[in-house]
């Protein structure tokens, strides 16, 4: 049986790829050169799911899921104004269509407007049609509301497949967006609460969920706002946080010192094994979190 040095394979193994799987005699008979550059990693996929961003700065999100409120949202809105913050909205088409001027102010205080369908159920385990409904209807009343048709989504709980959130990017261009940062504000009710676990957990690149139509969340804001600002962070829509976004730099290839014919250590051999391993795969989709 022929038998190929490992690292020969490694290099050759996007062009055995890209071609049919054929004849290995082309790598037999040039390998000094076609052994010397890295091999190109695939084209990753277009991500679709944002649990948080990798960015060069500072960026944050804050997301405001549930609204719009008929009074928590504009008082929420008034800090944000008074502090030059731009933040996200993941609405409720029903309260949407309840609140039409409230999410016109959304928009035009240049806040993002996103879709958190219509009546806020699991979305995972509903038909299909049923899905469509309620993130047709809620894109719907936004776009007929603010003028604006919004382009990310948050399913309610974090709930949606892989195939929905395919179906869902494919159908609207939606982007899905979890969080890295839960406040638990809808459970513990406390504004010092809200504020110490944001303190505590946001990073750079951090998408935070909070919840606008709690009165106690509202409360946590302008303190917590003010801390985040003194600590250096700047705030951005998930929009702009997803834009400046950068995938993870490549991977180191191959050792580029090693002759082509050079047998590999064992050690090398397991490294260039796992490599490959992490090429053929996609990039892991984020898990959505519970609450
Ligand atoms: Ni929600």
């Amino acid at each position: 049986m022929l038998r190929l040095p490992a690292f020969l394979l490694f290099a050759a193994l996007p062009s055995l790829l890209a071609q049919a799987p054929a004849d290995p005699a082309p790598v037999k008979a040039e390998p000094a050169a076609k052994a010397e550059p890295a091999p190109e990693a695939p084209k990753a996929p277009t991500q679709v799911t944002f649990t948080r961003c990798n960015v060069d700065g500072p960026y944050i999100a804050m997301t405001f899921d549930d609204g719009p409120h008929g009074t928590q949202t504009p008082r929420l809105l008034k800090m944000l104004r008074d502090r030059g913050i731009k933040a996200t909205f993941f609405v409720v088409g029903q309260c949407v269509a309840e609140y039409p001027e409230i999410a016109k102010q959304i928009v035009k205080e240049g806040h993002e407007i996103g879709n958190h369908s219509w009546s806020h159920p699991s979305l995972s385990t509903m038909a299909t049609d049923n899905v469509r409904d309620q993130l047709e209807r809620t894109h719907n009343v936004i776009k007929q509301e603010t003028g604006v048709a919004p382009t990310v989504m948050r399913p309610p709980y974090g709930n949606f497949t892989t195939q929905q959130r395919a179906w869902a990017h494919a159908t609207w261009g939606y982007s899905v967006v979890l969080w890295d940062v839960d406040t638990l504000d809808w459970k513990h009710r406390s504004p010092a609460k809200t504020e110490a676990t944001t303190l505590t957990n946001t990073h750079a690149g951090s998408i935070i969920l909070c919840h606008d139509i709690h009165s106690t969340t509202v409360d946590a804001m302008p303190a917590t706002l003010d801390k985040l600002l003194a600590k250096g962070f700047k705030f951005v829509t998930v929009s702009e946080l997803i834009k400046l976004n950068r995938e993870a730099p490549p991977k180191p290839a191959a050792p580029a010192k090693k002759t082509a014919t050079a047998p590999l250590t064992a050690k090398e051999a397991a490294t260039a094994a796992t490599s490959l391993d992490e090429l053929a795969k996609t990039p892991p989709k984020a898990a959505p979190k519970k609450k």
